[in-house]
This record gives C-alpha cells, sequence and structure tokens, in this order.
C-alpha cells in the first residue's frame, strides 16, 4: 500500500504551524511537528487534527521535542528562531538565529538523510548557506523560501492595482529577502501572459513594487507580530511542488555554483522545483538595472555571510 509522505516541521511557532495547517487541508502528508518548548508541538499538532473531522482531512499530526521522531522525512521544514519585532530588519536576527540552526541541522539530517530541507528561518538567504554548508547535502536539497512568499505578495499588490484575479497575474520577485534588497521584476510580470505595463503606469507598477518590499514590515506594524498566513501558504506551495514533482517555476533561494554570474551564496532565483528538490535554476535575461539590483542583492547577502564567519 503506498504510504503518505512525511514532512517535519522544526519550530511550532505561527509560521510552522500555518504551514502545518496549509499542508494538512491539502492532505499532502503525514507531520511531525518540533518544538524546543516542551508541550507545544504536541498541544499544536492535536489542535490541528481537531479540526480534521469539519475540515475533511486525514493526515496525522504528532507533536515532539525529540528528533527520533522525525526519522524517515521526506521534507523538513526548517522555521525555527525568533520573529521580528515592530522596527526590526530580518537582518537582525542572525547571530540568535544562526545559533539555532546549527543546533538544529546535524539531529535534521542524521535522522533523515534523504530529506529535502527547506529553510524559512530569517535573515533567511544567511540561513539557507548555513544549512547548506552545515548539512553536507548536494544544493538540490537544501532551498529557503524567500521569492515564493515575496511573489504572492507583489501578485497581490498588483492584482489589487489591475483590479483582477490575482490567479491571472503572475510576477516574481529574485535576489535577497530583505525589504532594500529584494529585486522585484515588473518587467516580467504579466495579466494572463500580457504584460503589465499595458494596462498601469510606470508609477502605479513603482507603487506595487515599493509596497511588495515592505509587505513583511508593513503587517508587521499593524499587528505587532510576524506575518505567518501567507508565509505558511509559500511553504505549502513548496511542499506540495516537491511531494507531487510538480516541477513549479518558482522563485526560491538556492545555492548558484556559477548561475548568474555568481557562486558560493545561497540568493532567490526562479527554480524548477519537484522531487528532486532544486532541480533546475532559470537563468533569466536581466536589463542593466536588474542586473544592477541583483548583484547588489548579491553583495548584501555576501556582508552578512561575513559577519556571519560561514
Ligand atoms: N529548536 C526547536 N525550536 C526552536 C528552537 C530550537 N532550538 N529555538 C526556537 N524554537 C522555536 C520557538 O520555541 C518558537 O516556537 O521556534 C518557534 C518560532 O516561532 P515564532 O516565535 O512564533 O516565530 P515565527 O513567526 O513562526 O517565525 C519563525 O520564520 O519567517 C521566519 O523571521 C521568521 O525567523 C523567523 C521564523
Amino acid at each position: 500500500m503506498p504510504k503518505r509522505p512525511k514532512v517535519s516541521i522544526i519550530g511550532a511557532g505561527t509560521v510552522g504551524t500555518a504551514a502545518a495547517h496549509w499542508i494538512a487541508s491539502r492532505e499532502l502528508a503525514d507531520m511531525v511537528l518540533v518544538d524546543i518548548i516542551e508541550g507545544l508541538p504536541q498541544g499544536k499538532a492535536l489542535d490541528i487534527m481537531q479540526s480534521g473531522p469539519i475540515a475533511g482531512f486525514n493526515v496525522k499530526v504528532t507533536g515532539s521535542s525529540d528528533y527520533a521522531a522525525t526519522a524517515g522525512s521526506d521534507v523538513v521544514v526548517i522555521t525555527a528562531g525568533i520573529a521580528r519585532k515592530p522596527g526590526m530588519t530580518r537582518e537582525q536576527l542572525i547571530d540568535t538565529n544562526a545559533g539555532i540552526m546549527r543546533s538544529i541541522i546535524g539531529p535534521v539530517v542524521e535522522h533523515s538523510p534523504n530529506a529535502i530541507l527547506l529553510v524559512v528561518t530569517n535573515p533567511l538567504d544567511a540561513m539557507t548557506y548555513l544549512t547548506f554548508r552545515a548539512a553536507g547535502l548536494p544544493r538540490q536539497r537544501v532551498v529557503g523560501e524567500s521569492g515564493a512568499l515575496d511573489s504572492t505578495r507583489f501578485r497581490t499588490f498588483l492584482a489589487m492595482e489591475l483590479g483582477v484575479s490575482v490567479e491571472d497575474v503572475h510576477a516574481l520577485v529574485i535576489g535577497a529577502h530583505t525589504d532594500k534588497d529584494m529585486v522585484p521584476l515588473p518587467r516580467y510580470a504579466t495579466v494572463r501572459g500580457i504584460p503589465i505595463s499595458h494596462f498601469l503606469t510606470p508609477a502605479q507598477i513603482e507603487a506595487a513594487v515599493a509596497r511588495t518590499r515592505r509587505g513583511g514590515a508593513e503587517i508587521t506594524e499593524l499587528m505587532k507580530a510576524s506575518a505567518f498566513t501567507a508565509p505558511g501558504a509559500s511553504i505549502c506551495e513548496m511542499v506540495e511542488a516537491i511531494l507531487l514533482d510538480t516541477k513549479r517555476v518558482i522563485p526560491c533561494c538556492a545555492s548558484l555554483d556559477g548561475e548568474y554570474g555568481e557562486r558560493d551564496v545561497c540568493v532567490g532565483v526562479p527554480i524548477v522545483l519537484g522531487a528532486g528538490g532544486v532541480e533546475r535554476i532559470i537563468e533569466l535575461p536581466l536589463d542593466a538595472s536588474e542586473k544592477a539590483a541583483f548583484k547588489a542583492s548579491v553583495g548584501a547577502i555576501r556582508e552578512m555571510l561575513g559577519a556571519l564567519k560561514v
């Protein structure tokens, strides 16, 4: 009998729980939630399970503080760490979260040597690189959620400007997962294949770009805590692409080895995501200003990595 896939989520905080909720609602996998706070993942798991009879899903969700429970996972999502508070940038989380990541990666890989690791902890590009280096896995098997989230925000704001369905708006954000250095690519954004410049003025496009950059910060300022629903949905989108081998094209943080003229760095680029993880990196032709923005973005990530001494 075919076995349901297994996904472990390390860090049963708001983002980890939202991801588990989305994954359960799509019946993608059985899940194990792990957290350093005793009782938290067990409680969160039971709460999700008890929504199953109403929502109509049958997946099994359990909680544990012991990595043995994660053994044999197909995908391990890492959301452990501290989140930003109002006024904080994602970059300011680096020292605390690097320490947390270093303590997690060993036991994760030991118990699930064949898993694909999906990094969510911020600052995302630095944490993805740290994970890639510490895990000792092929680069295809370490991927970070960055552009998946920034792009769904960009699509949402463009759709608001356009007055059309969000589903018909396609747009991507590459580069670092930071307010300042992300690289939204409006030139490649379309409404069902029609370039957005057919509908929107440069000022309208710039407004959507600016709001995308501050997408996470705007929410944090409003609710005095970090976003979780869209981050959780973005994780679910990526987990689904891996488990169902759909080969979705999603901008994600991946390790570059010569693509875009860069190597030995993890940064957001469009990838083909499937059962093998990062199956392909798509090298988009960039114009001079996009190229300059991407280069600056990589520079900012390298500066962060320097501070981290990976
Ligand atoms: N092992 C396991 N879990 C840990 C560890 C650890 N060493 N250290 C912290 N955690 C747990 C916390 O106990 C908490 O439950 O990680 C969880 C983080 O959850 P939240 O504080 O609610 O933060 P959240 O908003 O979910 O964000 C988590 O994702 O998007 C990023 O910037 C965000 O880095 C942050 C991460």
